[in-house]
């Protein structure tokens, strides 16, 4: 079985989605969430993880010295917590190059834009669905992909488009393409699992 963990800052739907999944879905007997680690007490993502009984702790960076010593601890804890994979679900804040280079590969990101488009510093919420918007792009979507040492860079993983119409403002973007979001990251980290895990007991 897989562990995962979850990183969050805000509602948490994508995590959600992504334990359900787990629970009774497509990652069923393949993983399971173990681990949602907040950078933001007031997240709502931290109450809907407790009420799955997951254990969650929230890491601010306000509380360390230096960027070294935050990444640090959240290294620790990962690795005491036997975490396998890594999945950033609305977390706001750049993981340390420490966590990256030991997760290489195994760090996945959801962005709700067909990437390479509309990505980049700067380039979250409703700030991308503003941008799609004032370009008058005919399609939108969402992206998993792995995280690398730049923003939304690394290596696409799964794609899904949604065609938007004339009349369409950013927020109803948004909603479109956060479904389409609830969709394809399960099928992303199946992917991952399968294809870059090999699994005791051969599942
Ligand atoms: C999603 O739109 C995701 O693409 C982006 O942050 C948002 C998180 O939403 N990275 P939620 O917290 O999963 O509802």
């Amino acid at each position: 079985m897989i562990t995962i963990a979850i990183f969050v800052s805000g509602s948490g739907s994508n995590m959600v989605e992504i334990i359900n999944a787990t629970k009774h879905g497509i990652l069923k007997n393949l993983a399971r969430v173990t681990l949602v680690i907040s950078n933001n007490q007031s997240a709502r993502a931290i109450a809907k993880a407790q009420a799955y009984n997951i254990k969650t702790i929230c890491i601010k960076r306000s509380e360390f010295n230096n960027e070294n010593d935050f990444n640090k601890k959240i290294l620790k804890l990962l690795v005491k917590e036997q975490i396998d994979i890594i999945c950033l679900a609305g977390y706001l804040k750049m993981l340390g190059i420490n966590i990256i280079n030991t997760y290489k590969n195994k760090i996945l990101n959801i962005h709700p834009s067909l990437l390479p488009k509309f990505g980049g510093k700067g380039m979250y919420g409703i700030h991308v669905h503003r941008a799609v918007y004032e370009s008058k792009e005919s399609f939108s979507g969402a992206t998993v992909h792995f995280v690398d040492e730049n923003y939304d860079t690394g290596q696409i993983i799964l794609q899904k488009s949604v065609s938007i119409n004339r009349n369409e403002l950013p927020k109803d973007i948004a909603k479109k393409v956060l479904i389409v979001e609830h969709t394809i990251y399960p099928q992303a980290i199946k992917h991952v699992i399968t294809n870059y895990f090999k699994i005791p007991g051969g599942v």
